[in-house]
């Protein structure tokens, strides 16, 4: 089925590195079992079909992605993924600590990391009726000043499927 999205081209040419706070940082096997409280905290919120799984975590981790974390006080609240072909995606926060930036640093987390892998561009796509994302994205721009393109389009949502061998 497809969806409707808006789909964010964020040009790195001019792109500078921003300041990321400390409690964001890459996901690590040991975080394991806070990672899987946090995924049944998130359907239990949202229900999402898609949600990717622990194992998956590992495939996507083999395949090239690059996830990070926010985790404040030891627990996990939050994360956001970067793919091989330069999509940010699956951003999520907390509820409770929404509404503080954490998504505006997690997109530029992965803003930082594209340029480490040089990256000519990412991109991003984003639900149409959800704004806090909309709006957490329109802020980054904001806040970076980099050449975007922001258009609708209407597209199947990829899911990794496999699980580790
Ligand atoms: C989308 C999500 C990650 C945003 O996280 P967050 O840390 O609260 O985001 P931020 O605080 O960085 O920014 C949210 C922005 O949306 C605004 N906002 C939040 N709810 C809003 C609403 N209902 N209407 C209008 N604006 C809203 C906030 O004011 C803020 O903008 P501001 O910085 O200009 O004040 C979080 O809501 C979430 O995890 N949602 C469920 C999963 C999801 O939808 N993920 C996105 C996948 S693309």
């Amino acid at each position: 089925m497809t969806q409707t999205f808006y789909r964010f081209d964020i040009d790195l040419g001019l792109y500078q590195y921003q300041e990321i706070p400390q409690t964001i940082i890459p996901y690590e096997k040991r975080f394991e079992r806070s990672l899987s409280t946090e995924i049944k905290r998130f359907q239990s919120e949202l229900h999402w079909k898609d949600m990717w799984t622990i194992p998956e975590v590992y495939t996507r981790l083999d395949e090239g992605y690059d996830f990070w974390v926010y985790r404040p006080k030891n627990q996990i609240k939050g994360w956001g993924w970067l793919s091989p072909e330069g999509e940010i995606k699956n951003v999520y926060v907390s509820k409770w600590s929404r509404n503080q930036g954490i998504c505006q640093k997690l997109i530029l987390q992965a803003l930082n990391r594209a340029l480490d892998l040089d990256m000519e561009s990412v991109f991003a796509r984003v639900d149409v009726w959800n704004t806090p994302s909309l709006k957490s994205f329109e802020r980054v721009l904001e806040i970076i000043g980099c050449k975007s393109n922001i258009k609708i389009v209407e597209e199947e949502y990829a899911r990794t499927r496999k699980t580790r061998k």
